[in-house]
């Protein structure tokens, strides 16, 4: 079996510590793994959060990174579902295993085959980069936490309805449209410069999120027994989600961040793990990375978004991402180019 020992990395030296490049360590993968080569890397808000107030200990030197695009260069033995050579998009378990192999901001890691996805010749890898957390953590919010239907091609309409708050947000973007697939009818919130975008992935109602009225307004659509994830999670917003769901009856409020305090008694907000459905769940991953994913992508149903803004200049790149999304992005994604796709 090959070895690519040629590996370079963007490494965090220590805790805190800005990120610095050197030799990355070599590719070993289990027999349930896959080897990609890194052509494009995507930034996370869990980078810079990670970086400046570390949630958990990691055994650093370390690397950060979980969402990449490239091409397959190494299977593990029981993987059967790619080719070598092939055009993919994984997402990396790094956080939760604690193995700098398995991390995305480097020019080789290693992603578990469940959370690998094909990706058609007609979707760029830059922009294809922009997938593998948002919609992980989309489907266990909607698949796992609010026990929606899995998607499917030509769903059948339920005739319920969930708030998606923060729908031009990246895991927000996923989440409407897996919304959809599963047959709901999709309210969300976006900043007005986003209500295209919303609506191009399928939302029916928007909501300007700074209009002072947006609750009202949100009410004015949802029914009783409704469901709700907050996609953004920072106290406001649990605070106005869980005034929402606390009206239309209450349950799970779908929650990415810790649980703030609610005081609508008949509401939980649950936090959600985006690696579940590749670590804890696997008839969440099973669902819709094997199946649906690659399907609803070749035939153009699910669109990556929001859109990629690409940084060329490699690894050296990767602090530059981390400090542009620290300072907050509008209905796009930060997107490292590691290797220019020809
Ligand atoms: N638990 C997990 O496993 C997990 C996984 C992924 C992400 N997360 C967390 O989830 C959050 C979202 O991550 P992301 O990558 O999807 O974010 P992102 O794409 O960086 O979010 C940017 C978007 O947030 C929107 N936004 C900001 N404040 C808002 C508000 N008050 N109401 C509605 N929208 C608002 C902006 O909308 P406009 O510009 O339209 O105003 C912007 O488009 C982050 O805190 C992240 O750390 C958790």
């Amino acid at each position: 079996m090959s070895r690519y020992t040629d590996n370079q990395a963007a490494w965090i030296p220590e805790e805190k510590a800005t990120v610095k490049v050197g030799p990355g360590p070599t590719p070993d993968p289990g027999e349930n793994d896959v080897v990609i080569e890194v052509a494009y890397a995507a930034v996370n808000p869990t980078d810079f959060k990670m970086q400046d107030t570390p949630y958990f200990p990691l055994p650093y030197p370390f690397i950060f990174g979980t969402d990449v695009t490239g091409k397959v260069v190494q299977l593990g033995s029981n993987v059967t579902r790619f080719k070598i050579g092939q055009r993919v998009t994984g997402h990396c378990d790094s956080l939760l295993t604690h193995k700098a192999t398995r991390a995305g901001y480097q020019r080789y890691t290693t992603v578990r085959e469940i959370l690998v996805c094909a990706i058609p010749d007609n979707i760029p890898l830059a922009q294809a980069a922009v997938l593998p957390l948002s919609v992980s953590t989309a489907s266990s919010a909607l698949f796992k936490t609010l026990k929606l239907p899995f998607p499917t091609m030509h769903p059948k309409p339920t005739g319920k309805r969930i708030l998606i708050w923060g729908g031009s947000s990246s895991v927000g973007a996923s989440a409407i449209q897996l919304a959809v697939a599963a047959g709901y009818t999709v309210a969300t919130t976006a900043g007005v410069q986003n209500h295209d975008l919303v609506r191009s992935l399928g939302a029916a109602y928007v909501v300007d999120h700074k209009d002072p009225n947006a609750i009202q307004e949100i009410l004015k659509v949802l029914k009783q027994n409704d469901l709700v994830l907050d996609s953004i999670s920072a106290p406001n917003t649990q605070v106005a989600c869980s005034e929402i769901l606390g009206k239309i009856g209450g349950g799970k409020l779908a929650c990415l961040l810790w649980p703030e305090k609610t005081k609508f008694d008949n509401v939980e907000i649950v936090f959600v793990n985006g690696l579940d459905p590749g670590m804890v769940d696997l008839d969440i991953g099973d669902a819709v990375w094997r199946k649906y994913m690659p399907e609803a992508l070749a035939a153009g149903k699910f669109q990556p978004k929001p859109d990629a803004e690409i940084l060329e200049g490699g690894l050296e790149k990767v602090q530059e991402g981390i400090d542009i999304l620290r300072k907050g992005v509008s209905g796009k994604k930060i997107v490292i180019e590691l290797q220019k796709e020809a």
